[in-house]
């Protein structure tokens, strides 16, 4: 390699997804509240040879668009007009590509499933083989719908077959393509060009670029992929579900490799991007989406809801119906009961008691704000934290308050109408009927 980061990324992504039956663009249907599209990316970016991504874009081009915007990470974009096929929309980046001169990695944005790690042992293949294009492939008992891989005798790939335009001998064929390709630019670009849409769909195939190397003299290799499920694409709502089970499996298994306990893992549900530690306990019914950290030694569940940007110290509890978002909570620190803790630093030690709200939102300035609880706190059950509000350590707050001032260290903050007892005052009443 003459430079580090030798690759751009192509990502598919202009495709209607008709099977979806959806007003949304495919590729913004979310697994865990991330975008499908948005799996790819991450997995893209985290390989270190890539430059930058290119998105193609063409049904619902704006709010792919805006997604791509939010992310902190910036992509380019083309916009495809008319979807006249993955060759066509490929042929869309040619502008942005000329004079480059390095690797073009091919992806679908339809395919949340694929591993970084995979595509660097397909990267390092291409590479060891002086290959000029490869393409990788995987097999599957039904491969009904999937391009064919034709090899020749000497096991060298030769053509990609679509599905529709297949004779029955390669309908056989269960060997197929997986829609990732890695071509040297300079060789492979001028294919595009090139390209014809006599076929059966009357569509410019990408597929084609496979032959068209060939008969130009360049090398060709086929990546065997050996787990197919990450490049399981997402067509339809009934894909969608499927995959979010393969994702939240796979991250459930490796956490147990590393030392936390899953209950139930069927009714589990750990987002990729959690991390958790060793000798945490996850109760059924739990649902973690988002980033998260959970330390060592916690408990969390049953029913409980990480939603992204928790910090969970050692030792604590997160227990039934517990909500957590934004919430960074120090060691040894319980919420064990129905309670809602949003945009919230909480010491060590605190103990927050069951039912209490942490208001966060004011709806009328749109406004979310922050509250801190210093070590050592105990909230009485049933309380309210009207953010921004400060607690300091120690301080008490009795059940069933409002609060909505700070209060310093060792207080005892009560606010609530004070009990009032009447005498006699049932018996009265009965006596007067
Ligand atoms: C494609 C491959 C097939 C492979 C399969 C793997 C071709 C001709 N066929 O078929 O060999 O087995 O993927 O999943 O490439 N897209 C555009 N613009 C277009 C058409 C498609 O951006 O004009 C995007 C789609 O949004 C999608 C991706 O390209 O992300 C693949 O398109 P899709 O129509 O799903 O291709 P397949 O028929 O699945
Ligand atoms: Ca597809």
């Amino acid at each position: 390699m003459e430079n580090d980061k030798n690759i751009m990324a192509i990502i598919l992504a202009a495709g209607k997804g008709t099977r979806m039956k959806s007003a949304m663009p495919k590729v913004l249907h979310e697994i865990f509240n991330k975008p499908l599209v948005g799996w790819v990316l991450d997995c893209v970016e985290s390989i270190s040879d890539i430059k930058d991504s290119i998105v193609v874009l063409g049904h619902g081009a704006d709010s792919v668009d805006k997604y791509l915007n939010s992310r902190d990470k910036k992509v380019l974009t083309v916009i495809q007009e008319q979807q006249l096929g993955t060759g066509h929309a490929v042929a869309q980046t040619l502008p942005l590509l000329s004079g480059f001169s390095g690797e073009v990695l091919i992806v679908c944005g339809d395919t949340p499933l694929i591993t970084s790690k995979t595509l660097d042992e397909f990267i390092n293949y291409h590479r060891t083989n002086n290959s000029d294009l490869t393409v990788m492939t995987t097999c599957f008992d039904n491969p009904f719908g999937y391009g064919r891989i034709v090899r020749d005798s000497q096991d060298r790939v030769i053509e990609i077959v679509e599905q529709k335009d297949a004779t029955e001998l390669q309908k056989q064929i269960k060997e197929v393509n997986t829609g990732i390709y890695l071509l040297n630019w300079s060789k492979i670009s001028s294919a595009f060009s090139q390209l014809k849409n006599s076929n059966a769909q009357n569509e410019y195939y990408l597929t084609d670029i496979v032959k068209w190397a060939n008969d130009n003299k360049y090398k060709v290799s086929g990546y065997v992929a050996q787990d197919n499920t990450e490049i399981y694409g997402i067509n339809s709502r009934s894909n969608l579900a499927a995959a979010t089970k393969i994702m939240k499996d796979r991250k459930l298994e490796s956490l147990m490799e590393n030392g936390v306990t899953i209950v139930d893992v069927s009714s589990t549900f750990v987002s990729p991007d959690t991390e958790i530690a060793e000798d945490t306990i996850i109760y059924p019914n739990t649902y973690i989406e988002g980033k998260n950290k959970i330390s060592k030694n916690c408990k969390i569940g049953p029913m409980a809801r990480l939603r992204g940007g928790c910090f969970v110290g050692e030792g604590c509890k997160i227990g039934n119906f517990v909500e957590l978002k934004n919430a960074k909570i120090a060691d040894k620190t319980n919420v064990c009961h129905l309670s809602y803790v949003g945009d919230a630093i909480i010491g060590s030690n605190v103990n927050v008691g069951a039912g209490t709200i942490f208001a966060n939102y004011n709806s009328i300035t749109k406004e979310k704000k922050q509250s801190v609880l210093s070590d050592g706190v105990s909230i009485g059950s049933n309380s309210v934290i009207v953010a921004p509000v400060e607690l300091g350590k120690n301080a008490f707050v009795g059940a069933l308050s409002c609060v909505t001032k700070n209060a310093d260290n060792d207080s005892l903050v009560i606010c609530r109408a004070p009990q009032r007892e009447v005498k006699n005052w049932v018996k009265n009443k009965k006596e007067n009927n």
